[in-house]
């Protein structure tokens, strides 16, 4: 990390006008456009701001990056395929990298994930997991299964699917009587009477699971479709999954016959030292979602990864006729093709899931560092996905986790992530030792000065 340019002259070349013309997402805009955090290049763990500054990314983008920005490999990937085949139509046709990157994928998967459909995002990925999952149990003649369950603090995206599901309060209140109907949600897994300051998965709170018992009575099981969870909950602020809990809901999706999905838009391809959460934790889903790490973050682009029954399911009637009835312009997009297979390859090569296991410990013991700090309530981890949850400053709910996140990147060359007053952490899977230490000692000095 480079030394704190606190002082220097913001030289902003942007217009007003540019300036006011973008909406950007999930962002304070009046706010953010009084002073804009605007980054102009990246190289490895570093971006490179407008006003010239190198400031290195504690978030490795938005769970993204995980190699580090403008890889060489990836980025020759890219610049070659984008040179051969810009775009093909994916519909009654595809590129040679689609069905690759499909063969990549599922050898990465675990055993009996077969088939991989595409998309362009996570949001994109969930929403056609409930659909694969609603078209299947018709097609095998439980067309009757049609509920859809999901969890309280879950985040799916923000389509209308993601969001019917997820738990996020404020991502579902502008829209709460358009949600798509059917859904029930189980209880969030958080309670820091009982966990705060857990290590990895908390002792307790397996026991939340038997909530789906109560929706299965409730609803009667034979009407569920699926459930959908994020194996360890990201943007709420980081909720590992309790000891057995996993294991738990997976008995009870077998008992009722319901779908179990696993969001992995966050946890896949090495978040968590593993290939899938479903490996680490030794509980296997029927459906798996993934985005975000599928190409280090340089291309868009999602996947829906299932077991070869659900796939075989679709696959009756004549064979002249789709099976299934959806899909996006870009699905199997070459040039994102391309970059998934080079990122997976960079991930084979340089050990990169191994590399991030073995920094969990060091990882651990930083962000719990800051246990006695005056601000902190808890502190939650799993592999590389960390979270410091603060106090509310009285009357002034997120102030302290902006503050935070504007003088990190302002006075100290420091990106990090705020949810509300929770900051979050997603360190690069090849991160030096070193940043990571550096890291909390920035925050905590960052933490002191804050009212
Ligand atoms: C678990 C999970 N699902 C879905 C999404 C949505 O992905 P996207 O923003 O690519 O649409 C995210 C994004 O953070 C996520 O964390």
């Amino acid at each position: 990390m480079s030394p704190p340019s606190k002082g220097r002259m913001h030289l902003m070349t942007l217009s007003r006008k540019q300036i006011e013309s973008y909406w950007l997402p999930f962002t304070a805009n009046r706010d953010f456009k009084k002073k804009p955090r605007v980054i102009t290049g990246a190289s490895g763990h570093y971006y490179t701001t407008e006003d010239g500054r190198k400031i290195y990314d504690a978030f490795s983008g938005l769970w993204t990056s995980g190699v580090g920005h403008c890889h060489p490999k990836i980025v020759e990937a890219v610049q070659k395929q984008v040179a051969q085949l810009d775009y093909c139509m994916g519909f009654q046709a595809t590129s040679d990298k689609a069905f690759q990157l499909a063969g990549s994928v599922c050898d990465m998967a675990p055993d009996g994930f077969d088939h991989c459909f595409f998309t362009n995002s996570g949001s994109e990925a969930v929403d056609s997991a409930l659909k694969i999952a609603l078209g299947y149990h018709r097609a095998i003649g439980d067309g009757h299964r049609t509920r859809l369950i999901g969890r309280e603090r879950g985040y799916h995206g923000v389509n209308f699917g993601g969001i019917s599901v997820g738990g996020m309060a404020p991502n579902r209140k502008a829209f709460s009587a358009n949600l798509i109907p059917g859904v029930d949600h189980l209880r969030h897994t958080h309670s820091l009477e009982h966990n705060a300051f857990s290590k990895g998965q908390p002792r307790w709170g397996a026991h939340l699971a038997d909530d789906l018992e109560r929706l299965c009575a409730l609803h009667d099981g034979g009407n569920i479709a699926a459930v959908i969870v994020e194996p360890v909950a990201g943007s709420t602020g980081i909720l590992p999954p309790p000891i057995g809990y996993l294991e738990r809901l997976r008995e009870i999706c077998d008992q009722h016959g319901i779908l179990l999905i696993f969001d992995e838009v966050i946890t896949a391809f090495g978040r968590i030292g593993s290939s899938f959460a479903a490996e680490r934790f030794g509980v296997m889903p029927d459906i798996i979602t993934t985005a975000k790490g599928l190409t280090n973050g340089v291309i868009p682009m999602g996947a829906v990864i299932v077991r070869d029954e659900i796939y075989e399911a679709y696959m009756q009637g004549p064979e002249q006729m789709i099976e299934l009835f959806h899909g996006y312009t870009y699905s199997g997009h070459p040039v994102a093709a391309a970059t998934g297979l080079a990122a997976l390859d960079v991930y084979r090569e340089e050990g990169s899931f191994e590399q991030s296991r073995q920094l969990e410990g060091l990882f651990e013991e930083a962000l719990h560092s800051l246990a006695d700090h005056k601000h902190v309530v808890d502190i939650r981890n799993f592999g590389l996905m960390g979270a410091i949850e603060m106090s509310p400053r009285p009357g002034a709910p997120g102030a302290r986790g902006m503050e935070a996140h504007k003088t990190c990147f302002w006075e100290h060359d420091l990106v990090i992530r705020n949810g509300m007053d929770t900051l979050q952490f997603s360190p690069f899977l090849n991160s030096k030792p070193d940043d990571i230490s550096k890291t909390f000692e920035t925050v905590r000095r960052v933490l002191d000065d804050i009212a």
